[in-house]
């Protein structure tokens, strides 16, 4: 069998400003998920792939932020080496991977090489993947998934030949509609995409010396510096995935991510999920968390550590994070509630689901960041509320600085 390796773009923490408040004070990929981190679920995935020894994750954070994730990830999943390298600044989707070239191709020399982007929610389909992958003899795989043509130009646009896979013409968010089959990003890619990118590398390099708009340095992007060129080049092929995709981008959009995956765990796995009387499935609920027997919770609920939930609370589509009280009564509903954060009795924070398309200004799912305080009988309604807040009034709408 042929070695394997992984590689997941966790960017950093110039990224993910969509996330806010939430990144505040928790990076990106380390955000929880169904329970888990953001970046667990690539992983995890990955873990599974027959014949993989590694998975790098290749990001601008400290190497401190990362190194815990990275050491409980390493007890986890004891078959795969796990390691995090970090960029001495953003080099881009491709720049960091040419960067660390040496320690992705170091041996076991790696035949191929998945890669794939922190930021989305899917079932990472890494075996159909290479099957596709087999079949033809191009430099890499890229995973096209479908989208609705008035939101097509918002991604990577895939035009290709329905008969053989191959990719014709790629555009990274193209001025006009091209295709509604949008880059997924995840890819598989043979060893060979290190001479691409240094090829591309190259070409930057020329153009810099004839144009001094082009500033000469390592940052490279996967997309439009390596993608749009192999694409040119016939060298890429799509596999296109009918499983879910969605963007993680927006704190609503975690919301989303965190039913999708909370779904999949059911087959995944069942004994993440907790089963009860008064909970509706699928629900996550970390061991350290207290619920009264009479709250009820669900579908589509994940409770992080410590979080006490009062006699007769109510939480529905909802992610509660670490140290949080719900207390009797009090309802959650299409909401996050962050860390520390306390809804007193009867309150109520809640919102609309994420809409498929986002209406710019218009608030959906409510996001409350952490140490806030919501104290007894209050509403709040599709508000972002900023850290350390105490609410006493009624508010919609609104972001509450
Ligand atoms: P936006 O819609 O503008 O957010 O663009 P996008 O969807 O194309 O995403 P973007 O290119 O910013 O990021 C794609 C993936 O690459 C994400 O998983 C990011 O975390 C990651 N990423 C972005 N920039 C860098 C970088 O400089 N270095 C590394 N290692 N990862 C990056």
């Amino acid at each position: 069998m042929s070695v394997t390796k992984g590689v997941i773009l966790v960017g950093g923490p110039s990224k993910g400003t969509r996330m806010r408040p939430l990144t505040l004070d928790c990076p990106k990929p380390l955000l929880p998920i169904a329970g888990k981190a953001m970046v667990w679920h690539p992983l995890a995935a990955l873990a599974q792939v027959p014949g993989l020894t590694e998975v790098l994750l290749v990001g601008f954070y400290e190497d401190s932020v990362m190194a815990p994730f990275v050491r409980e990830a390493q007890r986890e999943f004891p078959n795969i080496k796990i390691s995090y390298l970090p960029e001495y600044r953003s080099l881009g989707t491709a720049g960091g991977l040419y960067h660390f070239r040496d320690s992705i191709l170091r041996a076991p020399v790696p035949q191929h090489i998945f890669i794939c982007n922190i930021d989305i929610a899917t079932s990472f389909p890494f075996a159909e993947l290479l099957e596709v992958h087999n079949k033809h003899r191009g430099v890499g795989t890229i995973m096209g998934v479908p989208v609705k043509k008035e939101v097509a130009t918002r991604y990577g646009s895939i035009v290709h030949d329905p008969e053989t896979a191959q990719v014709l013409h790629y555009v990274e968010k193209p001025q006009g509609w091209i295709s509604n089959t949008a880059n997924g990003g995840v890819y598989l890619f043979d060893k060979a995409l290190f001479d691409e990118i240094k090829d591309a590398m190259d070409e930057k390099t020329a153009r810099a010396a004839e144009d001094p708009l082009v500033v000469l340095d390592e940052n490279l992007q996967l997309e439009q510096d390596v993608i749009e060129r192999l694409a040119a080049a016939k060298k890429l092929y799509v596999y296109e995935s009918k499983d879910f995709w969605r963007q993680i981008k927006t704190a609503a959009s975690a919301v989303t991510a965190n039913s999708l995956y909370l779904q999949r765990f059911e087959k995944t796995h069942p004994d993440l999920l907790t089963k009860g009387p008064n909970i509706t499935a699928p629900v996550y609920v970390h061991p350290t968390a207290t619920i009264d027997p009479s709250a009820k919770v669900g579908p589509n609920v994940a409770i992080g550590p410590h979080v006490f939930l009062g006699e007769g609370a109510r939480v529905v589509n909802a992610i509660i994070l670490d140290n949080s009280t719900i207390d009797k009564h009090a309802v959650v509903v299409n909401a996050i509630v962050g860390s520390n954060s306390t809804l007193g009795q009867w309150a109520r924070v809640d919102g609309e689901p994420e809409p498929e398309t986002e209406v710019k200004g218009k608030i959906s799912v409510s996001v409350l960041a952490s140490d806030v305080q919501v104290l007894p009988e209050t509403h709040v309604r599709s508000c972002i509320v900023l850290p350390n807040k105490s609410l006493s009034k009624n508010a919609a709408n609104q972001v509450l600085l």
